[in-house]
């Protein structure tokens, strides 16, 4: 198999570029997934470097956890959550990170298992959880969500122009029978598209499924809590404790709600003297490397690099 880590990490190179960590340095992986990213930066901070990695999908982590530990040298810690308490692992580690990753969303071994639901190619239950051990299913949500509030998140998170006529459609087949498996809703999405379902480019149900799979993890509150744990974090500097001075954050968004909220928190922290933008345009896929992974279509790289007190940015 050309990918047996069953995940593609996507803008690697510009990822070793910005992110490279000095030698000896610490690295917060955010969103280890399988662990492709943390491997390239646990070599580059080689022996002496620290390696965090953090993941909601416990399988996941533990994938990753084995991956970057093969890498000569670096020191691996791991911590099962949601990123948004991630200050509470380095506290507990007493290590201060000078490069932080997160790539969000979800991985392609977790896209590919029938079994999480995520995908509407394959048959599933409709579950959505990037962390198991927690939380409701999609099926939950579809379940007690009213018709109004289905509109509306199928419109805003997943940008589909039909979200009225689904969430009707959601709401009348449900009252015969709950949804239960990812073909049940597949098929009364397309059905609330009728002829039009064969004028999509994409298969209709994809939007909803994003949308979905948005709320269930809450990925956009997530997101808020993390930029906002970063910004109060950076504002104690030099006092601060886990993040290095000069410490520099990625963030790969897939989502222009996400990569909306990323851009306006670093030029918002920028502008209070925080530190700089390394990128004033995301950094987006080379057309050589969509040919190897089109799921790198709509990643978008944006870096920040924090100053060493507050106000000393340049
Ligand atoms: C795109 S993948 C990361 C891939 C990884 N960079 C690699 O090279 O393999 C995103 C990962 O982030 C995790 N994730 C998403 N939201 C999270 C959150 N709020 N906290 C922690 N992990 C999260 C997902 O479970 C998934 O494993």
């Amino acid at each position: 198999m050309s990918n047996p880590a069953g995940h593609l990490p996507v803008l690697l190179e510009s990822i070793s570029d910005l992110l490279g960590p000095p030698p000896g340095g610490t690295v917060l992986d955010l969103t280890a997934g399988r662990g492709g990213h943390a491997e390239a930066l646990a070599r580059a901070a080689g022996a002496g470097g620290r390696i965090m990695l953090c993941d909601l999908d416990a399988g996941n982590l533990a994938f990753a956890e084995a991956r970057v530990r093969n890498v000569a040298g670096a020191e691996v810690r791991s911590m099962h959550g949601s990123f948004a308490n991630v200050d509470r692992a380095m506290l507990a580690a007493g290590w201060a990170a000078d490069r932080i990753l997160a790539d969000l969303g979800f991985a392609s071994s977790q896209m590919d298992d029938p079994s999480r639901g995520f995908s509407f190619q394959n048959d599933g239950a409709l579950d959505m959880r990037l962390d198991l051990s927690r939380g409701e299913t999609a099926a939950d949500l579809l379940a007690r969500m009213s018709e109004s509030a289905l509109a509306d998140a199928i419109f805003q998170l997943g940008e589909d122009p039909f979200a009225r006529r689904i969430a009707r459609t959601i709401v009348e087949r449900r009252s015969r029978a709950p949804f239960r498996t990812t073909h049940e809703l597949a098929i009364a999405v397309s059905a609330a598209y009728g002829p039009k379902a064969r004028e999509s480019r994409m298969h209709p149900a994809t939007r909803t499924f994003m949308a979905l799979r948005i709320m269930v993890n809450d990925e956009l509150g997530a997101l808020r809590s993390l930029l906002e744990a970063f910004r109060a974090t950076a504002s104690n500097f030099p006092s601060t404790t886990w993040l290095n001075p000069k410490a520099r954050m990625g963030v790969i968004s897939f989502h222009s709600l996400e990569d909306r909220l990323v851009k306006h928190a670093f030029v918002e922290w920028e502008t209070a003297g925080l530190g700089k933008r390394l990128t004033r345009k995301p950094v987006e896929a080379t057309d050589a490397e969509l040919r190897a992974n089109p799921r790198a279509r709509s990643a978008k790289l944006r870096v920040f690099e924090f100053a060493s007190e507050i106000g000393a940015v340049r």
